[in-house]
């Protein structure tokens, strides 16, 4: 085949969702080209010996907090891509409750330009769906969005909670665009009435957190989502499952046919409300951590398929905002987006799930779910050259003093873990290179809402969408 390769990663152990075998990976302009014995491979500029290494497709994290217009102090684009890259993520997908929130086709130019100016790794942009953004669908999509989120419940950036109705319009709307519409499915009723009667009755303390968002508030939005995305036919992402319980509105929506995914984070795997005493303040999140017997149904739920993916919720903040003994002072959230792959292959080589699962989980389920497939999150040539390569074997401590993300406080801190990403490409290039930071990465990474390509639309009840019942020929036939 002569000189035709780029970089040869030679001698490594390759996963797929399916298998794991010996294999050398070619890569050319950015792209895998051939996977297969080192004889049977082309001769390239540049040879990396992955002896003892595995080869992963790189993680995509749908839900990260870069925080980028907005709070600089917490983290910006290049730090937050700077610690995806240091755990193995390649792509990246972010919310919009930075400011000003990304609901104006303007304000999410902004930020694509801001993004393709700092990222290290690919990306990709919510849009935010609420009350006062329905008519902004349209222009965003064309400005590139890779989907759409919307908060039913309050979090950190106090943006407001859409009502039912403006929920089902925007469905409606969103249907016709064929995007997927990820839920923080939290029922914001539920928790202001709880928070309020909590604060009055003087509970300040850390487990206060779980009293006012029991799981109902979960098990409430999941069923409500899915009610209107059965209707309406738009598509749905459930964010952050925390509890068990809400497993059985997720199975029996997916089992009428909804077109509903889901994911939950390692922190609802690994963390319980018995870790509260020890943290306080620091594992402050939403959905909070609940209690332990939540974590069996959850990796259960890995297993069979109702849960879909692997996300992390990375929502940095500075550690004075953190540890103020008041719990409801507390800004909500921690990062994650650098210790997902570590604290997960932990789990694999403890035999929690195998690293089949694993790809599956934090690669190829999340390029599939939105559009990505087979161009992210699968080793195959034609596939970007998305790749981290991981030592399996190697032990460590998290210390929160030596992360990439701004954000130095975390409820991992002191927790250890086997396997750790050692490289990591994006379309070919080294980002991260012998836990070292390859600092003309710095702008590489490029959205990707230009590769997506989601299947086409699936509207339900078009006949009697706001917009259908709304029109001209309603109006006539009311005046004659
Ligand atoms: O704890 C959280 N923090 N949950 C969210 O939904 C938002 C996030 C943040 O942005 O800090
Ligand atoms: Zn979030």
């Amino acid at each position: 085949m002569g000189n035709s390769a780029d970089l040869l990663i030679s001698n490594g152990l390759v996963v797929t969702p399916d298998s794991v075998f010996a294999a050398s990976v070619a890569i050319k302009d950015g792209k895998i080209i051939a996977v297969g014995s080192a004889d049977a491979m082309p001769t390239a500029a540049e040879t990396v010996d992955a002896t003892g290494l595995h080869v992963l497709p790189g993680a995509i994290d749908v839900h990260v907090h870069f925080r980028d217009p907005g709070y600089p102090h917490k983290e910006d684009w290049a730090s937050g891509t700077a610690a995806a890259a240091f755990g193995g993520v390649t792509t990246v997908f972010d919310m919009p409750n930075t400011i000003p929130p990304t609901g104006t086709p303007e304000i999410l130019a902004a930020k694509h330009a801001i993004a393709s100016s700092k990222a290290h790794v690919d990306y990709g942009l919510y849009g935010l769906l609420g009350e006062d953004t329905i008519e902004a669908v349209p222009a965003l999509c064309a400005g590139g969005v890779i989907g759409f989120k919307c908060y039913m419940g309050n979090t950190f950036g106090k943006i407001p909670t859409p009502s039912t109705g403006a929920m089902l319009e925007a469905f409606e709307v969103v249907a016709t665009t064929g995007k997927r519409i990820s839920l923080h499915a939290e029922t914001n009723s539920i928790m202001e009435r709880r928070e309020t009667r909590l604060r009055a009755a003087g509970r300040t303390d850390p487990l206060a957190h779980i009293a006012s968002r029991p799981a109902v508030v979960a098990i409430e939005a999941v069923s409500r989502a899915a009610i209107l995305a059965e209707w309406t036919g738009a598509r749905i992402h459930i964010l952050h499952i925390s509890s068990a319980d809400e497993l059985r509105p997720l199975r029996e929506a997916k089992a009428r046919g909804v077109d509903l995914t889901g994911e939950t984070c390692p922190h609802y795997l690994m963390l319980s409300s018995e870790d509260y005493a020890r943290f306080a303040g620091v594992i402050r999140v939403n959905p909070p951590v609940r209690e332990k017997r939540n974590q069996e149904p959850l990796w259960q739920a890995l297993a069979d398929g109702t849960i879909d993916l692997i996300a992390t919720d990375h929502a940095p903040h500075a550690p004075g905002e953190k540890t103020r003994n008041d719990i409801w002072t507390v800004d909500c959230g921690f990062p994650g987006v650098e210790l997902q792959m570590p604290l997960m292959l932990t789990a694999v080589n403890a035999g929690r799930l195998s690293i089949c699962d694993y790809v599956r989980l934090s690669a190829a389920s999340p390029a599939r779910i939105w559009g990505l497939y087979p161009r992210k999150g699968v080793i195959q040539p034609g596939a970007d050259a998305d790749l981290t390569l991981v030592d399996l074997a190697r032990e460590w401590t998290v210390d929160d003093a030596k992360l990439q993300s701004r954000s130095k406080i975390s409820p991992w801190h002191g927790r250890a873990v086997k396997g750790l990403p050692m490289h990591t490409l994006v379309r070919g290039k080294f980002v991260m290179r012998e836990r070292a930071l390859v600092s003309d990465a710095r702008g590489w990474g490029r959205s990707v809402h230009s590769i997506q390509q989601m299947p086409p639309p699936v509207v339900r009840n078009p006949d009697q969408t706001l917009q259908a019942v709304t029109s001209v020929p309603h109006r006539q036939g009311q005046a004659a």
